[in-house]
């Protein structure tokens, strides 16, 4: 079996745990109100390879039309456009289900004449839903989630915020054709000249997001008030909230707090200036929270920490193609369909971002005000 069969598989474990740790009964919830019933995935995750490799590298027919069409694409609706579905739109669990099994043992069967780069489409787009589902689990009552056994963190030392100094240079962004499986996006490679500036050691914590929070902000979408206390709604139970560990926000959210502090969000060049030699820390589906800004640091070559996972970055820069973007033949709107303006770059990853993810290329984007991601962000002073 080739390595990228074998990834294949590992990818499909993945998100069949995930479905295994909810209540039957909530596939049928819509824990997020802009995204499908989660039963849409089940079927999502499986349709999507069979459309991409059936259509594109084996010629199949369709043994289920009307499936490959219900859950060929997700939405992401204008705000305001959210779906009015019922679940009894949906079909039911064991047809969806058997609908699956079917696509992986026809697809198994005739793997070895698919291409390269249609695997690597497969597998991590299968991860960055494996990730997304994490985003619309959270949103579940806790009763409907099944913990694994993991202790909670504990809270250590908040740092001393502090900045560092990142001298005038080079970022280099996108990669070079020929090298690795890159999304459309991540092309072409380029070299932007970015002028010094000073970026946050550590990202936002919790407990500097609360003085905005007591200053008048709203607060996210991640705590909740209980007897005048905020709480942080984690991903197996509420928690005092943890001051020393980042915090998730909106991009709109994290540029009003920037703009407080007198400070800026990085610019996606930026990030990739501060971030150079940095490590992954807390990603790869180990844990499901963060962890404080204080523990493992994985730092960049300028000392900043943990850049690279316990949370995706919010930069200020709006998702948009580098020069000589050309999307998949494939797959035309991965990443043309956003560039609406509307959608803003985050970098980085989160402690449920797929190892293969991390490379420095890749891209990622959500609306500005998009709650649910696992995203914060760190400050930048432009000198
Ligand atoms: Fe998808």
């Amino acid at each position: 079996m080739s390595q990228l069969a074998e990834r294949l598989r590992t990818a499909r474990a993945e998100t069949d745990a995930l479905f295994g740790m909810i209540d039957r009964a909530a596939l049928y919830d819509r824990p997020v109100s802009d995204r499908h019933r989660l039963i849409f995935y089940v079927g999502h995750v499986e349709a999507f390879d069979w459309n991409l490799l059936s259509q594109h590298a084996l010629q199949k027919p369709s043994f289920h039309p009307s499936f490959d069409k219900l859950f060929a694409f997700g939405i992401d609706p204008e705000p305001g456009k959210a779906p009015a579905d019922k679940p009894s739109d949906w079909p039911r669990e064991p047809e969806v289900r058997d609908y699956g099994a079917r696509v992986r043992r026809e697809l198994d069967a005739s793997l070895a004449q698919v291409p390269e780069q249609l695997l690597h489409v497969a597998i991590e787009h299968r991860y960055m839903h494996a990730e997304t589902l994490a985003y619309l689990f959270h949103n579940l009552p806790y009763e409907k989630k099944l913990a694994p056994h993991e202790s909670p963190a504990i809270a250590a030392d908040l740092p001393a915020s502090s900045m560092v100094e990142i001298p005038a240079g080079i970022a280099m962004l996108g990669r070079p054709r020929g090298d690795g499986f890159g999304w459309d996006n991540e092309f072409d490679l380029h070299q932007v000249d970015v002028p010094a500036f000073r970026v946050a050691k550590y990202k936002t914590t919790n407990g500097e997001y609360l003085e905005f929070v007591r200053a008048g902000a709203a607060p996210p979408n991640f705590w909740i008030k209980r007897s005048g206390q905020f709480f942080l709604r984690a991903m197996f139970e509420e928690t005092p909230l943890p001051l020393d560990w980042p915090v998730y926000v909106t991009q709109a959210e994290a540029a009003a707090y920037a703009q407080w502090r007198g400070k800026s969000l990085p610019a996606e060049v930026q990030y990739h200036r501060a971030s150079e030699g940095a490590t992954p820390v807390n990603a790869d589906f180990k844990h499901w929270d963060p962890v404080a800004i204080g523990g493992p640091a994985g730092a960049s070559r300028y000392g900043a920490a943990q850049m690279l996972g316990n949370g995706w970055e919010w930069t200020s820069t709006v998702f948009a193609p580098f020069a000589g973007f050309q999307p998949f033949p494939f797959y035309r709107g991965y990443s043309a369909d956003f560039f609406d303006g509307k959608h803003f770059v985050i970098k980085g990853g989160s402690p449920r971002t797929a190892s293969c993810l991390l490379r420095p290329s890749f891209r990622n984007w959500f609306r500005a005000d998009y709650p649910y991601v696992y995203a914060g962000f760190r400050l930048v002073e432009n000198l």
